[in-house]
């Protein structure tokens, strides 16, 4: 265990920021060139993380094989890891590989190698094998492709995932939320190498993600709260996009102007594709300058979609405005005071209800309750009305989020009813924190039951193993 910024590192988080490393990895080669510093300074953590995993004494490596297109350690799916990953396993199979090895001693020059050979277009005749022929020739001998899994042993560890995703109650959800980030990567990689955004995809991906939100917003809305760790930003996005599309629809039933809702929501910080890596991700508070540079991301978003043609005005009045006060106040400074729009202000409302309630390297997931309470003293930065029919929908024990009730179980947040304080919730443990396997779980109406019985607590992830 070691600790950073106060959060624990355990084995699984130590997992989670190696693939995300590889995957930034993966992306600044084909965004930028391979000895780019931002290739070398992602190579070198990807290689730090992964003595700081295996430990000095580790002969083996570690293994990790595709299946269902979600990587998996000791037969386990690494689900968080696996939600933007998706480019990464793409890459993997483009050259017919069935996952990834990685010894100790890989240094950040074999990553860096690794990753020229990855994102060089695959030939006609391309084997894992030959790609790791490739690598030895040129010296490195550390990180390696599996060759693909046998049918059989891939059929047994396809149902034991499959299993593990019905268990989480994720099996349609996964898919659409890589999907998600793989457009969301593609665009940011248009966009910085200054090409013709291709839009064609995200209003099919807002589709989908409309279509599941009403089939079932809690796989989908619970699962928008899984990523820890989001160096790109995607995760954040996704969950902005989300938590407008479930207020909107509560607004409208237009099913084309929710679509341009949620696009729009979905790119409202692609200007930050312009901000300097430096101020990006900067754990230090920021210069005057870096948050000059900061407070540019809206225009420069602006810009990126006004150059590109033909894109919804819409989209380009949330890039723009998703951080003004209803006084029209905030960034960027605008000469005129008229009233903004409605759409730019449900985007800000779930902008920062996300930023304040998502958990971040160096801060714990806030609760929705407290929240709420800092948005409702924010004064004049929100519609008030926007913002309490936004407490309303959303609960304040969001659909997704795991609850310990006064009467001793555990549960997940199925949906919400009249009253904010109560949720419908699905109970997922006994009365002494066992956990119930799916057939036995069932629905409890907090609106509607023993007023007795009320949410004591939201719980973090990490308490509820059991219980998923
Ligand atoms: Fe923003
Ligand atoms: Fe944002």
């Amino acid at each position: 265990m070691d600790e950073l910024f106060g959060v624990q590192q355990d084995e699984s988080t130590l997992l989670l920021r190696l693939v995300d490393e590889l995957v930034i990895s993966l992306v600044n080669t084909r965004v930028y060139s391979s000895s780019h510093t931002r290739v070398q300074w992602s190579t070198m953590e990807a290689s730090r993380l992964l003595g700081e995993l295996l430990g000095f004494d580790d002969t083996a490596g570690l293994r990790l094989p595709v299946v269902r297109e979600c990587f998996v350690h000791d037969g386990h799916p690494l689900v968080d890891a696996s939600l933007a990953s998706s480019r990464l396993i793409k890459s993997i199979h483009d050259h017919k590989g069935g996952g990834l090895h990685l010894d100790r001693a890989a240094t950040q020059a074999d990553f860096q190698m690794f990753f020229e050979e990855l994102t060089r277009k695959a030939g006609a005749q391309e084997s894992a094998e030959a790609f790791n022929q490739r690598l030895q020739e040129r010296g490195c001998r550390t990180v390696r492709l599996l060759a693909p899994m046998e049918e059989d042993a891939l059929r047994r560890q396809d149902a034991r995932v499959e299993e593990q995703l019905v268990l989480h109650g994720i099996p349609l959800a996964l898919p659409l939320y890589q999907a998600l980030v793989d457009h969301l990567q593609g665009l940011t990689i248009q966009a910085t190498q200054g090409r013709k955004l291709g839009f064609e995809s995200t209003q099919g991906a807002v589709d989908k993600l409309l279509e599941q939100l009403a089939k079932d917003s809690k796989s989908l809305l619970g699962m928008a709260r899984y990523e820890l760790y989001d160096a790109f930003t995607f995760g954040h996005s996704i969950r902005v996009c989300l938590l407008a599309l479930n207020f909107a629809r509560t607004l409208t039933d237009d099913l084309d102007l929710l679509n341009r809702i949620g696009t729009a929501a979905l790119l409202h910080d692609l200007g930050k594709v312009r901000v300097s890596f430096e101020t990006l991700y900067s754990r230090e508070r920021l210069t005057e300058e870096q948050r000059r540079e900061m407070e540019r991301h809206p225009v420069y978003g602006a810009e990126i979609l006004l150059d590109n043609g033909d894109t919804d005005p819409l989209a380009i009045a949330v890039a723009f405005g998703h951080h003004h006060t209803v006084d029209m106040r905030g960034y960027p400074k605008v000469l005129h005071r008229a009233r903004g729009a409605v759409v730019p202000r449900i985007v800000k409302i779930c902008d920062v209800f996300e930023a304040l309630t998502a958990p971040r390297p160096y801060k714990a997931a806030m609760p929705a309750v407290r929240a709420y309470r800092i948005m409702l003293s924010m004064r004049n930065h929100f519609d008030p009305l926007l913002l309490r029919r936004f407490i309303a929908v959303t609960g304040f024990y969001p659909t997704g989020t795991m609850v310990a009730l006064s009467n001793g179980v555990q549960g997940k947040v199925d949906a919400q009813t009249h009253d904010p304080r109560r949720p419908v919730v699905e109970i997922r443990t006994t009365e002494g924190g066992e956990a119930l396997a799916p057939n036995d779980r069932r629905l409890l109406d907090l609106a509607h039951c023993d007023p007795a019985i009320r949410v004591l607590a939201s719980l973090g992830e990490a308490t509820i193993q059991g219980a998923h």
